[in-house]
Parts: C-alpha cells; structure tokens; sequence
C-alpha cells in the first residue's frame, strides 16, 4: 500500500514538553507510524524547552499574518531521532516559561485562544493547497482542543482529510465569540452545526463537528463519551457522528519503560527475575523515607492531582492505611488544596506515607518498579498510561472500571487465574469504601506470594507496544481519506 502523509499536530511532546499522556503519545505514535514507512511529520510550537533542544532548528517558511488576530509567524524543522518536527515559531505567544497551558498561578494563560488558534490554523495550512510546503499532505491528524480547530479551517475552506483524536473531552478550549472573525474563521461557522457551542467558539467540538473520522484513547471511553455523563456536553454530537468515532487504545513506549533496562532503576528486572524487584522497593524506601523492609505491601501513585483522577478517594481513607498495614507513595501535582491534603496526610505518618510534590520523571520510574501495587481509582480515564506502565513493571494496578482501565486491567479471581488474564483490582464502585474494600483485598492477596507472583507475570506478559496501536491508525487515516 501507498506510503501515506500525515500531518500529525499536538501541543506538547515528550520529554521536552509534557503536562500528561498526550506528551509520551506525541512522542511515540509518529515513531511507529515513521517505523511503519510512512511519511509523519509532528508540527508543535517552538516552546523554549525545543529552543533549548533544537537551537540550530532550520529555517522551512515565513507565515504571514493568517487573519486580524493571529500574528506573523515561522515554520522551522528539526528531528528528533529521525522524526521530522515543525516547530511554529511565535516568540510572542509560545517562548513562555512554565506549564504550555496555565501561567504561574494555576489559571489559563489568557491568550490561549490565539496561540493555539495560530497552531490549529497553521496545522490546517498545512493540508492546504497553498501550504507554504513543497509536501502534499494526505491526513491532517490533531489532538484534543489545542489543534482541533483545524478541522474547522478545512471544512470551510478546503483542504486534506482530517482526524480527530480526543484524549480528554473534558477539557474544550471554549471561548467568546469575538474569536470567530479573529481566528479568521467565516461568520457562516456560527451555528449549532458549525463551531458554535452554548454562545461560545468551542475548539474541541469544531473538531468534533468537522473532522473526517474521529478517534478517543480506548473503546470503553469510545462508548463512554457517548453518555451524557461522560461526555461533558459533547454526548449528543458524538451519538450523531458515532459511524465516525472509534477508540483506538494506546500503546506505550516498551524501550522507555522497560525494567530490564531502565537507567532510573537501582537494580534491573524482568517477569523471570522478580526478585530483583525487592532492591527497588528497599531503594524507594530509602529515597522516599518510607521505612525499609518487605513485610508490608507498598500502594503508589504518580499523577496529575485532579478530580478526574480520584485522589480525593483515597485522601478520604488514606488516614488508615496504615492500619491495613501498608505503606503509601505519591508523587503528583496540580490541585493546590489536594496538594496540600497529601502534605499533610504524610506528615501524620511518617515513615508510612510518603508524598513528593511536583513532576519527576525519573522518579516516576522508581516507583513503578519500587512498590508493590499502583493505584489509580480515576473517575473517568481516557486511556491512562501509568497502569500499563505499571503492568510492564510487574507492579498490579488497583483502579476503577472506566474507560482505558477497564480495557487494559483484569481483576483477580479464580476464573482470571485459571485462565491467567488476572493482572489487577477493579474496585467494585466509585465510592471511597470500595476503595478501602479492594485495598485490603490486594493486601490479602498480596500475602500469597504465588498469587501475587502470577498476576505480576500475567501483566509483563501483555503487548503494549505502539505497533498495534499503529496499525489502527493507519486504518483510521485510510477511512478519512475515504469518507473526505
Ligand atoms: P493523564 O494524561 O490524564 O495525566 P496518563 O496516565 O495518560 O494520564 O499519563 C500521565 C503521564 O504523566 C504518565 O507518563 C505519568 O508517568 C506522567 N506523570 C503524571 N504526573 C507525574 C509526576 N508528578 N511526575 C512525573 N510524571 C508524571
Ligand atoms: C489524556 C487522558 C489519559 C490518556 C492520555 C493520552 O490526558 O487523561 O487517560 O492516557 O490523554 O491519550
């Protein structure tokens, strides 16, 4: 088959530029996609983590001024490792210090309609005839409300088949109305089928609305955003283009997150050498000041401190994990009164509960492989990486059943062992007391160390890498050509 050309258009990428999942996604989709043979180019803004990264990056093309409120801007390519980037360079909108999204205080930088309205509208220029490019562009593919514009761009004026991947619909980039004619967009886009959304310009439901096929992280929340309980706003438009969406799960990156060769890792492991694992534990302990030794299982979390993430569960109980016994380790941020709910829960049990404050890439690793369970009890998750990452690291995950983690976790049961997909804990609800109930159940569990052994085994086992994934892709790209 014919090698394809796609543009593929995110707002962050890992490791320069990462607030979450869509970051290592960035990263690694184009990667397999580019290993497959086709023609993936990732276009994101020149943030000063990818000046840093790619100070010589060469000079493509100059972007004049697109509409009245979109400033001039440039188009610059480097590579990383092979992968082709565009970086849109606009010192005025994207050479900021700190969070891609929020300013210092936490809040949305006030100009967010305009730099990623520049980002979708280049993205769109792209797969336009009068791109600025000597490249022919089959498939415009973005990435949640930050690039979702640019279906939208395409729709009125022309251009490639477009894709739309949803790896968070709760977040939908609305805006006053006043953005329609500065974004450039026709005043004719103002209606309920356009890129209106309640009186406002919704950049994620213009994608929505306009893209050749859409696609979300997992076939669970696929159909789950199909709910009006899910779908924040969005479920009635879904249900409508729902011959159009598919879920597609996310791989993750095998040689990044890979126990038997991880640079982070005081000692290496694989599925026939579990043993070893023990040395991170002790090491993690060590480094987080948790008291030293394996007589107590030792529950995790590494994560963005939010209320989609169901933290607030556990800070609700978490005051008797020590009774359970256990021991806790919690390496997150954002929520600032959550933040400070978990300062001061490891303050009252030192030596039990630990809790580190901010974003550690490398000690994100340690913990997956230094504690015994991984605990996620999201109330929504798209797709969700850590309990795959945390599957590959022989360390059962502990979440609810929704979206990527009810499609990737397998509770323990007679049955689930008998036929060795057992690999975790589903809590039976939501609620703070099936939190507890199912801790206590992976502790009891964790006592039988054959148990514990097999369900470790049956989540090393599982294929996560993105060659999957990748495949699905390409399938998606061929039917929005198909249905352009
Ligand atoms: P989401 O994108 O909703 O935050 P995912 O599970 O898809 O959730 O991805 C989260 C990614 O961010 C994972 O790679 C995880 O390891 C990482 N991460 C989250 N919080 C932190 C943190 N405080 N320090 C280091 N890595 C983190
Ligand atoms: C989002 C979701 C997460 C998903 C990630 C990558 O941030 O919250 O579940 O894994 O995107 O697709």
């Amino acid at each position: 088959m014919k090698p394809l050309a796609v543009l593929f258009a995110a707002s962050e990428m890992a490791p320069w530029v990462k607030t979450g999942g869509l970051g290592d996604v960035a990263a690694a989709l184009p990667a397999a996609l580019r290993r497959a043979g086709h023609d993936i180019r990732v276009l994101l803004p020149y943030y000063p983590a990818l000046r840093v990264a790619f100070p010589a990056a060469q000079m493509l093309a100059t972007i004049p001024a697109l509409s009245a409120g979109l400033p001039p801007a440039r188009l610059l390519a480097a590579e990383a490792d092979g992968l082709p980037l565009l970086l849109l360079d606009c010192p005025e909108l994207f050479d900021r210090p700190g969070n891609p999204y929020l300013d210092a205080h936490g809040h949305d930088q006030a100009d967010n309609a305009v730099r990623f309205g520049l980002l979708s509208r280049v993205a769109a220029l792209l797969g336009q005839a009068n791109s600025p490019l000597d490249w022919q562009v089959d498939v415009v593919h973005v990435n949640d409300w930050q690039t979702a514009l640019a279906p939208a761009f395409l729709h009125y004026e022309g251009g490639a088949a477009s894709v739309v991947t949803v790896h968070n619909i709760a977040f939908q980039g609305c805006f006053g109305p006043e953005m329609l004619p500065r974004l450039g967009l026709p005043a004719a886009a103002w209606r309920f089928d356009g890129v209106e959304y309640h009186g406002q310009l919704s950049f994620l439901k213009a994608g929505l609305q306009f893209a050749s096929q859409i696609s979300t992280v997992s076939p669970t929340y696929a159909r789950e955003i199909q709910d009006e309980h899910f779908g924040y706003g969005l479920a009635p438009l879904l249900r409508h283009r729902r011959h159009a969406l598919r879920g597609i799960l996310n791989g993750i990156d095998t040689a990044l997150w890979n126990p038997a060769a991880d640079p982070a890792l005081a000692e290496p492991y694989a599925a026939n050498r579990l043993a070893a694992k023990r040395g991170n534990k002790a090491a993690l302990q060590r480094e987080m000041g948790l008291a030293e030794g394996n007589d107590l299982p030792l529950f995790g979390v590494i994560s963005r401190l939010t209320e989609q993430k169901g933290l607030d569960l556990l800070l609700t109980i978490a005051d008797g994990i020590p009774h359970l016994p256990a021991q806790l380790a919690v390496l997150g941020s954002g929520d600032k009164a959550m933040e400070a709910g978990f300062k001061a829960l490891a303050e009252r049990h030192p030596g039990r509960i630990a809790v580190r404050l901010g974003f550690d890439e490398g000690l994100a690793h340690r913990i997956e492989a230094g504690i015994d369970c991984f605990l996620m009890p999201s109330r929504f998750e798209p797709c969700g990486l850590n309990q795959m990452y945390s599957l590959r690291y022989g360390t059962p995950p502990l979440v609810q059943a929704t979206g990527g983690l009810a499609d990737t976790v397998v509770d323990v049961n007679d049955a689930s062992l008998a036929d060795k997909t057992a690999n975790g804990f589903v809590m039976p609800d939501g609620s703070p007391h099936a939190l507890w109930l199912t801790m206590e159940r992976a502790c009891t569990v964790w006592q039988d160390k054959r148990r514990w052994q097999r369900l470790q085994q049956n989540g090393m086992r599982r294929d996560f890498s993105w060659t999957l994934a990748a495949n699905d892709y390409l399938q998606l790209y061929r039917d929005a050509i198909a249905a352009h």
